[in-house]
């Protein structure tokens, strides 16, 4: 959750804000997520509390209502608990920082809940919530694992823990995406597309819910702070193709305070 950048300087102006004859100097800018730093990122999350202030960029109050917005969206994608609804069996949350959206809500909808996280004290007190599975401390960028998880209070057996071949009925990521490049998003997405499976005849297909803030200028924008970027929604449609997803439903978050980038849900399947 952030608010929204404001855009530094006029086109056309030189240094001291006068119009300058410096066509011929122009280079291209390089794209925004070419300028994102794995050990920035890292280096900004370890210093943040591991709180909902934390997670929320100072806006704890915010959660709530995102958490009521995606609930009702799952409910729209047939997943639930009330009557009609399907309880699903695995879920996985990536960039999942304290669990705030685990806790508040993938557990109840989820029998388990595996996480991938790459601050470890982030997801300290997590391995004690009933419903949470498989605690990975690594980047979406390196998951799945190909050695043990750091942490796991899962025992079931059945499968290996590090095993990539899991598989889940839903996958959820929010507010996370922006720390990986374009290439890697993709890459990554392809990874999820494969661990896609229905809980069971009747349930709805799986899918993969995106939930981010979405750039209100006309290209990516990139955020030295976290060493993010944050994307048009026009860019999500593109990565969203070339990982082979299909884009089912979409809105927007409604109810957030003004000033802060749009947040727009996605639901994409196979
Ligand atoms: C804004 S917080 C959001 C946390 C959670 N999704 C929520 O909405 O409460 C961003 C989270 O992304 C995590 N993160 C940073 N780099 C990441 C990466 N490469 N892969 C996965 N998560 C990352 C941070 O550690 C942090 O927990």
């Amino acid at each position: 959750m952030k608010e929204q950048q404001q855009t530094e300087g006029g086109e056309g102006e030189n240094e001291d804000g006068e119009e300058g004859e410096w066509e011929d100097e122009v280079q291209e800018p390089p794209p925004p997520d070419s300028l994102i730093r794995t050990e920035n990122q890292l280096s900004y999350w370890s210093g943040i509390s591991a709180d909902v202030n934390g997670m929320l960029g100072g806006f704890p109050s915010i959660s709530t209502v995102d958490l009521r917005g995606s609930r009702a969206f799952l409910v729209k994608l047939g997943i639930g608990k009330t009557k009609g609804l399907h309880k699903i069996e695995r879920t996985l949350e990536g960039g999942a920082g304290i669990g705030r959206i685990t806790k508040g809500l993938l557990v109840d909808i989820s029998q388990t809940v595996d996480v991938v996280e790459p601050i470890a004290k982030f997801t300290e007190e997590l391995s004690q919530t009933p419903g949470v599975g498989q605690i990975h401390n690594m980047g979406l960028e390196e998951w799945p694992p190909s050695t043990s998880p750091s942490t796991t209070t899962d025992d079931d057996s059945s499968s290996s823990p590090s095993s990539p071949s899991r598989k889940y009925n839903l996958i959820w990521l929010q507010w996370c995406l922006g720390h990986l490049t374009d290439t890697q998003l993709v890459a990554f997405l392809r990874r999820c597309r494969d661990v896609l499976v229905s809980s069971s005849d009747s349930s709805p297909a799986p899918a993969i819910v995106v939930k981010e803030n979405n750039a209100t200028s006309d290209a990516d924008l990139f955020d030295d702070l976290d060493s993010s970027v944050t994307r048009t929604d026009e860019k999500y449609h593109a990565l969203f193709r070339e990982a082979g997803l299909r884009l089912v439903r979409t809105e927007l978050q409604n109810g957030l305070p003004k000033g802060l980038y749009p947040v727009r849900m996605y639901a994409l399947k196979v």
